[in-house]
């Protein structure tokens, strides 16, 4: 089964068929909202809203743990995750959708592994690559098939937040080889692969990042770029199940 994981600006799935909410006990603890199983395109999709419906939970809060593990126990196996983040680098620019190939990791204090959690052992996994290719490549080809603007890779730097950054900070970000910055992407597509869950994101960017333009970053400003993102974004996601469909 597919699972959606809906940042800002996703927090619902009205698309989705047939719906049913699950909510699912976890050794962790509550997942950040009920998970919302419904169909697209006749794909069976399990929809949770990371920062919860409404959104309430700050990134540094969300239960990933709870999330990822909830998400695997009814039967998902591959995660699209979708993130909104500012933009470093200058072809990332406010609107621009990209599927990010790396991350750096500059959280703290997250509960980021299931090593030695709840029966687990512990685990070394390999993270070269933290975001599944096969399923990145096949999102890409459908965008390119369907004339989605979107980049084919990025390097996504994840802050602690809730605070957006200073200039200072994603100088030293752009230095560092990062394109893109956001708050959610960590510890969520480790804690995926350490469940062998395939996982790519789909990064909208809603505002350049701090010292990158003379405007305030507000999040009224944001949300406009949302609105139109997202449903770009919902395009590749229904492209995606009709592909899954028509294997
Ligand atoms: N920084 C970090 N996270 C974000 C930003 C940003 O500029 N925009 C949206 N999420």
């Amino acid at each position: 089964m597919l699972g959606i994981i809906g940042g800002s600006g996703l927090t619902a799935f009205p698309e989705l068929k047939d719906k049913q909410e699950r909510v699912i006990q976890t050794p962790y603890g509550a997942t950040s909202s009920a998970i919302i199983v419904g169909s697209l395109h006749d794909q069976t999709v399990a929809f949770l809203a990371r920062h919860g419906n409404p959104h309430v939970i700050a990134p540094h809060s969300v239960n990933y743990q709870a999330n990822i593990w909830a998400l695997h126990s009814i039967g998902v196996t591959a995660i699209i995750a979708v993130n909104a983040v500012g933009g470093i680098s200058k072809q990332q620019d406010t609107g621009v959708i990209s599927l990010p190939h790396q991350l750096i990791d500059y959280t703290w204090g997250r509960r980021h592994s299931f090593s030695n959690t709840a029966g687990f052992p512990l685990l070394h996994i390999d993270f070269t690559h933290p975001y599944t290719e096969t399923l990145r490549q096949t999102l890409l080809q459908l965008a390119y098939r369907d004339q989605l603007y979107v980049l084919d890779s990025a390097v996504y730097a994840v802050t602690q937040g809730p605070r957006l950054e200073t200039a200072a900070e994603i100088h030293r970000l752009a230095n560092e080889g990062c394109d893109i910055v956001g708050m959610t992407a960590m510890p969520e597509a480790a804690l995926a692969r350490e469940l062998a869950l395939d996982y790519a994101c789909i990064a909208l960017v809603v505002n350049k990042a701090a010292g990158l333009s003379d405007e305030l970053i507000t999040f009224n400003a944001m949300e406009k770029v949302m609105h139109d993102g997202m449903h770009q974004i919902k395009h590749l996601i229904a492209a995606y199940c009709k592909h899954l469909a028509s294997r």
